[in-house]
Parts: structure tokens; C-alpha cells; sequence
């Protein structure tokens, strides 16, 4: 077991709607590696969760004739529920109306406010409710419309709390200058660095013209501002009224290993607002922020109001959660945007996940059950053939790297090669015209399965933490426990050796051989 620590967030998700293919997206890259980190060793925390306050969730609440509470109520089932389907392996779901969140706002306010960073003064401006993003007359588009989403703007004119960000200017901007892993991709850390360098205003933190949301400790007039909220449930997560009270000797490991996974229309709160926010309390900012693009339709980013949105739900249900989880990842370079294309899925999941995965498990199951009776020769006995196994081994020397770039189209890129090759290695050895009687021939042949079945392993590995339900379906076809059986782990660096320790001359795969991915018509 590694000692070291890795947490891994999500942005927690506002519950005015049911989820669509953008939140599943999330979700995914930060399951993805949580899964990786925690199969490698790592000590892993993986939070993700429901965003519950603010004037954007009253509004809806009143719409539909309930109470804000009631809405979170039922719609954070919603998300509950689709990330069980997808199989996202979260250690807390976190919902900003849980007692603990509510005190550690209630307390980090309290200690802004005492470390002088907080202070009264009034405010006027406009504010965009469907971002809850407070903007100044310049920044405004065309109309007065907000320049993140386009939608009419509101004036505000009212008394707030202000955090002293201007205070922090030179912190932050040193921070992100010191660690240029800090902010990914590049792209996106060179944007963050100029809006910086611009000069930072102080930001308000507090509301008085509605009710639902946290109530500033000392003036109940005011409710809190929704991503002052929303940003500290990354230490509530952690036990943060734990570590004040001296019971979480885990907490500021965790906390400095923060990685938190964001949509890049949210990259600001967390690169400048978070870190310092974290200042003022008197703690490290967060590792590592990464920004990933959107999900379009027709070119426009997936939303409820433009009513172009995928239900990520009716995929699954239809192909399961690999096939969705596979496409999300492969399809698009972390960090640009996509367009969501349903002839796309299909032609990337027949011919990646049908044609080349499916059949190279398929045909090699068959081939031990035909020529061995199920036995997976020994390497002793057989041996192995490293021209072909030498790429396996190169991707495995290169994929703690490519999990920190987050480069998981590449990983996939690679891993989808790699099953090419095996293909291609058993259609040009062609096994079947080998005659087992013959000594040299039979020789050949078992070197020949041995080869592929261990190829099929590492495959599984490797696939493991973006598709986790077909690795486990491969691991049972090879008779061996899944990668996340309690208790288990092997870095990229061990997978080799405990691979030759566990496949040994006299070790049979399943008798019973499930079909994966049956190929999708195209008229489905
Ligand atoms: N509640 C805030 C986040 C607070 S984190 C302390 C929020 N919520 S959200 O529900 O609007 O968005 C959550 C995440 O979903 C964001 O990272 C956002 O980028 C992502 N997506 C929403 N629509 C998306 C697409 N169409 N495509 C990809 N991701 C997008 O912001």
C-alpha cells in the first residue's frame, strides 16, 4: 500500500434539473482516476455531490409550487441514481443541506471574519441567476446579457459581505506562476494568469433579497453567497469540524492533494476564488484544477433551456455504463469541446468495443476451450511472445504520467492499439492451422494462447478504471477475483510480475463464456 494521499472531486451539481450527459461527464473523468489512483495503492478519498442553495433553486422551487428543500429532496435522488447506474465509486455523495456542510460554512466565516478578510459595504451591480455569478456593467454583452450564457441579466442593488480577494492578488498569482501543474490544460492556466494580472476585485459573498441559503453567522438579514457555500464543501468532505477539533489527522493530507475536475465555464471559482478562500482560512490551495470542455449539440453547449440535452439514463439502460463512459472518454481530448453524435457512439462502439475488445476476448476463450480444455498454459511450458507484449509493457511504463496530463484519450488510443495488435497477432499466427500433434507445432500454439490470454489481462487492467463492469466481466471469463475485490491493489510497475505469479501451467478460465458487446444495428 502507498502511502500517499489523492482526493478527487467533482463540482456538485445544482438541482434545479435531472442530470444530463455534461454532469455524467464530470463524474466520469473523476471516477476514472479515483478508480486508477486506488487500484495503484493510493489512499483515496472521491467526493461528489449536490449543490442545494441560492436564488436559482428558490426560483425553480416557486415555479413548481414546492419548497427549495423539497426540490433538492427529490432531484439529488436523481443524481444518486444515475451515478449508481454509471458505476461512479464515490466515497460521499455531499449535499450542501447536510448539518456537517452547514457548520463548516457557518465556522469558515466566522474564522474569515475573525482574520479580518470580511467587511460590510454595499453593493450594485447586475447578477446572472442561472451562473449565480455576480458581474460588473463592463463585462456585460450585448443587451445586457451575461457573457458566460448569453441570458438577460439582473440589476442588484443591496448591502453585502465582501471577502478580501484583492488581499491574496499576489498569492494567488504567484501560486499558479510556482506550479505550473496547478491549472490544466496549458490553455487554460494562460487565461487564468491574465484575468489575474487585470487585478482582482473584492468579492461578494452575501445576499439580502432572498432566504434560501446558509445564514451569515451574526446577521440574519443576509443568506450566504451560493459558491461561498458551494466551494467549502471540499473540506466538508473531509471532516473539516473534525480537523478544527483535532480528530483528523488525515485532513490536510487529503486537503493538499486536492484534485478537482471542473467544467471549464467554473475554472475561475476554483483557481481564484478557492485557493483564496483556502488563504484566509489558513490553509494550502488545492493541487491540482482541471478544466474540461463542454458536450455540444448542433454546436451549441448541452442545456436545459436550449432543450438539446442527452439523457445520459436511456444509454444506459440501452448499452449499460462502459459503452457510455468509454465514448465520453475517448471521443474528445480532455479539455476541448465535443459534440454529442449518436451515429458516432454507435460506429465507436461497434467497431472499438464489438469488433476489436468483444472479439479478441470471445475468440480467445474459444481457442483455450477448443485446444486446452480451458487450461491457460504456464509460461514455463509455453513461453511468451515479447514482440508482442513489449507494447503492453511501454504503455504500462508511461501511464502514471498520462494519468497525470489526465491524457485519457491517449491512454485509450494506446489501449485500443494494443488490442489491434492482439487481433492482428492471432489472425497472422493463425493458431487453427497448427497441428497439436506435432511437437514444434503444439509448442507454438501454447505460446501462442498464453501470449493472448495474458495480453487480455493486462487489457483488463488497464481498462479497469474506465470501464470497471468489462474488466470485471473479462476477470471472471479468466477465473480471477476483479480489480477492486476488497484488499486489492497493484501499480502499473507490479501488474507483470503478479501476472506471472497468478497464470501458472494448470490455472483453467470460467466454463461459462458471457457474449460482450452484441453489435448495435444502426436503425436502434
Ligand atoms: N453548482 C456549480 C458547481 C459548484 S462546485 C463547488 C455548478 N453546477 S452545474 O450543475 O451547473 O454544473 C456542474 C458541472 O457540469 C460543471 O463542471 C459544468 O461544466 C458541467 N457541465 C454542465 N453542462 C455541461 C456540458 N454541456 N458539457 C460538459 N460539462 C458541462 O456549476
Amino acid at each position: 500500500m502507498k502511502n500517499d494521499y489523492f482526493y478527487v472531486t467533482t463540482p456538485i451539481y445544482y438541482v434545479n434539473d435531472k442530470p444530463h450527459i455534461g454532469h455524467a461527464y464530470s463524474t466520469i473523468i473523476a471516477d476514472s482516476i479515483a478508480r486508477f489512483k486506488r487500484l495503484s495503492g493510493y489512499k483515496v478519498f472521491f467526493l461528489t455531490g449536490t449543490d442545494e442553495h441560492g436564488l436559482k433553486i428558490e426560483k425553480e422551487a416557486v415555479s413548481r409550487g414546492i419548497n427549495p428543500k423539497e426540490l433538492a429532496d427529490s432531484v439529488h435522488i436523481k443524481f444518486k441514481e444515475l451515478f449508481t447506474e454509471l458505476g461512479i465509486s464515490y466515497d460521499r455523495f455531499i449535499r450542501t443541506t447536510d448539518e456537517d456542510h452547514v457548520k463548516t460554512v457557518t465556522s469558515a466565516f466566522e474564522k474569515m471574519s475573525a482574520n479580518g478578510d470580511i467587511y460590510l459595504a454595499g453593493y450594485e451591480g447586475w447578477y446572472c441567476t442561472p451562473c449565480e455569478t455576480f458581474l460588473t456593467e463592463k463585462s456585460l454583452e450585448g443587451g445586457g446579457r451575461c457573457p458566460q450564457c448569453g441570458r438577460p441579466v439582473s440589476k442588484v442593488k443591496e448591502e453585502t459581505y465582501y471577502l478580501k480577494l484583492k488581499k491574496y492578488e499576489k498569492r494567488i498569482l504567484d501560486y499558479i506562476e510556482n506550479n505550473p501543474e496547478f491549472i490544466k490544460p496549458d490553455f487554460r492556466r494562460n487565461e487564468v494568469l491574465s484575468f489575474v494580472k487585470e487585478g482582482l476585485e473584492d468579492l461578494s459573498i452575501s445576499r439580502t433579497s432572498f432566504r434560501w441559503g446558509i445564514p451569515v453567522p451574526g446577521n440574519e438579514k443576509h443568506v450566504i453567497y451560493v459558491w461561498f457555500d458551494a466551494l467549502l464543501n471540499y473540506l466538508t468532505g473531509i471532516g473539516y469540524e473534525d480537523f478544527l477539533n483535532g480528530k483528523n489527522p488525515d485532513f490536510e493530507r487529503f486537503s493538499k492533494s486536492a484534485n478537482h475536475v471542473v467544467g471549464k465555464d467554473i475554472l475561475r471559482f476554483h483557481a481564484v476564488y478557492w485557493p483564496s478562500m483556502l488563504f484566509s482560512l489558513g490553509l494550502e490551495p488545492p493541487k491540482i484544477v482541471t478544466a474540461h470542455g463542454w458536450w455540444l449539440q448542433g454546436g451549441r453547449k448541452m442545456s436545459k433551456s436550449l432543450g438539446n440535452v442527452v439523457d445520459p439514463v436511456s444509454l444506459i439502460k440501452k448499452f449499460g455504463p462502459d459503452p457510455l463512459r468509454f465514448y465520453l472518454l475517448s471521443e474528445i481530448t480532455l479539455g476541448l469541446d465535443g459534440d454529442f453524435n449518436a451515429d458516432n457512439f454507435i460506429t465507436r462502439y461497434n467497431s472499438g468495443l464489438a469488433n476489436d475488445l468483444g472479439n479478441l476476448i470471445s475468440r480467445t476463450a474459444a481457442m483455450l476451450n477448443k485446444y486446452t480444455g480451458g487450461n491457460i498454459p504456464g509460461s514455463v511450458s509455453a513461453g511468451e511472445d515479447d514482440e508482442v507484449l513489449k507494447t503492453v509493457r511501454r504503455i504500462l511504463k508511461n501511464i502514471d504520467r498520462r494519468y497525470d496530463d489526465y491524457d485519457f484519450a491517449k491512454i485509450l488510443e494506446d489501449i485500443f492499439g494494443f488490442i489491434n495488435i492482439a487481433n492482428k497477432y492471432i489472425n497472422d499466427s493463425a493458431p487453427w492451422k497448427l497441428n497439436m500433434d506435432d511437437l514444434e507445432q503444439k509448442k507454438n500454439l501454447l505460446k501462442i494462447l498464453r501470449t493472448v490470454t495474458i495480453s487480455i489481462y493486462y487489457i483488463s487492467y488497464l481498462i479497469y478504471p474506465f470501464m470497471p463492469e468489462t474488466s470485471k466481466k473479462i476477470n471472471a471469463i479468466l477465473n480471477i477475483p476483479p480489480f477492486d475485490a476488497p484488499g486489492f491493489s497493484a501499480a502499473p510497475e507490479d501488474i507483470a510480475a503478479l501476472c506471472g505469479k497468478l497464470f501458472k501451467d494448470g490455472f483453467r478460465i470460467a466454463e461459462k463464456i458471457e457474449i460482450m458487446f452484441p453489435k448495435i444495428k444502426p436503425e436502434e
